[in-house]
């Protein structure tokens, strides 16, 4: 089932997931972490809440790169090596590689492992001359990148779907300031092209994350599932229920897993108390405003070169472009 792509892995290893639930359940605040939503019924799950009405990001960044791909193509330019940082199944990427000139090569990193190669095929498929380097790893931990065969222009990292939110702020900022260093390497201005969610009506915000098919619910419970079977645990799914809500004053949706009863959950050589009515937050999303996200850019050594929003105004993708050192 590989096919012919060659996957360049640096997948975590089974006892850093044990490592790091023990770590979240065992912390004052619980909390599980978000990149273990992504196993292979998560990556399913998450791209069925793409397609449930409520969930506009997907809907409004995929109209932003529908209309705008040829002017973003055009500033970007010719024989660039284009870098996605999870790129579960790649579809708001094929306006890119549908427009991009003489493009070097693509190289889409993931944390899914089967879903990344899946896609990496069906790309390498439907772009025969194309140049594709999947990459399996948490791009939260440092790992090395494949180089490509043929050299490129510049580096340009995509990070789509508002993930940049998934971070807390300071957290955001680092990360868009190793991207810059990845970008660049090659003593060329750096380049980032990132999908930024933006604040809005509470009611639109909460509706985006509790929709009505119960898909986001059954995705955050899924994290359970796969902390039983990846970490040992016990979890009885059935005693959880899904909670996500806007809280204003930090500006970011809140995922959490609230328990219905006191029981106890064994992980490890641990016993986690849960009491009725307590949380295990999963997952923060933020959402800036277009002067708060230009702050952090700022500050992650970037200055954002061209902003493209949805006729609605409800999402933002963004081409950052690292400062003439000069100044
Ligand atoms: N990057 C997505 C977002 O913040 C991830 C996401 C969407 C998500 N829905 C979710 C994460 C539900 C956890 C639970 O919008």
């Amino acid at each position: 089932m590989t096919g012919r792509l060659k996957l360049h892995d640096c997948e975590p290893a089974a006892a850093d997931i044990l490592g790091d639930v023990v770590r979240g359940l065992t912390s004052p605040e619980k909390y599980l972490p978000a990149k273990l939503f992504y196993d292979e019924r998560g990556s399913q799950l998450f791209d069925r809440i793409c397609e449930t009405v409520e969930y506009y990001p997907m809907r409004a960044e995929t109209a932003i790169m529908k209309d705008n791909v040829e002017s973003m193509a055009q500033i970007i330019g010719p024989g660039v090596t284009l870098i996605e940082f999870g790129s579960g199944s790649s579809i708001k990427t094929r306006f890119l590689l549908d427009h991009l000139e003489k493009l070097a090569a693509y190289v889409p990193i993931d944390i899914s492992r089967e879903h990344l190669l899946q896609s990496a095929e069906k790309i390498a498929r439907d772009y025969s001359d194309l140049e594709v380097l999947p990459v399996c790893a948490d791009y939260e931990q440092p790992f090395t990148l494949p180089v490509p065969r043929r050299s490129s222009t510049r580096c340009v990292v995509y990070f789509p779907g508002s993930t940049i939110g998934n971070f807390l702020p300071r957290g955001a900022i680092d990360f868009m300031r190793r991207t810059a260093h990845i970008s660049t390497a090659h003593d060329t201005e750096g380049a980032l092209l990132i999908g930024v969610d933006l604040k809005k009506d509470t009611r639109i915000l909460e509706a985006a994350y509790n929709d009505s098919a119960g898909v986001t619910a059954a995705f955050n419970l899924n994290i359970l599932l796969r902390v039983n079977r990846d970490a040992g645990a016990d979890f009885d799914v059935d005693l959880y229920r899904h909670v996500a809500f806007y809280n204003e004053e930090e500006g970011r949706i809140e995922m959490h897993l609230e328990s219905t009863t006191d029981h106890t959950v064994s992980v490890g050589d641990h016993n986690i108390e849960m009491v009725a009515g307590e949380r295990i937050w999963t997952e923060a999303s933020y959402k800036y405003s277009e002067e708060e996200f230009a702050a952090m850019a700022q500050e992650a050594g970037y200055s954002v070169s061209s902003v493209w929003l949805d006729d609605l105004r409800l999402f933002s993708v963004q081409l950052l472009t690292t400062r003439d050192s000069g100044h």
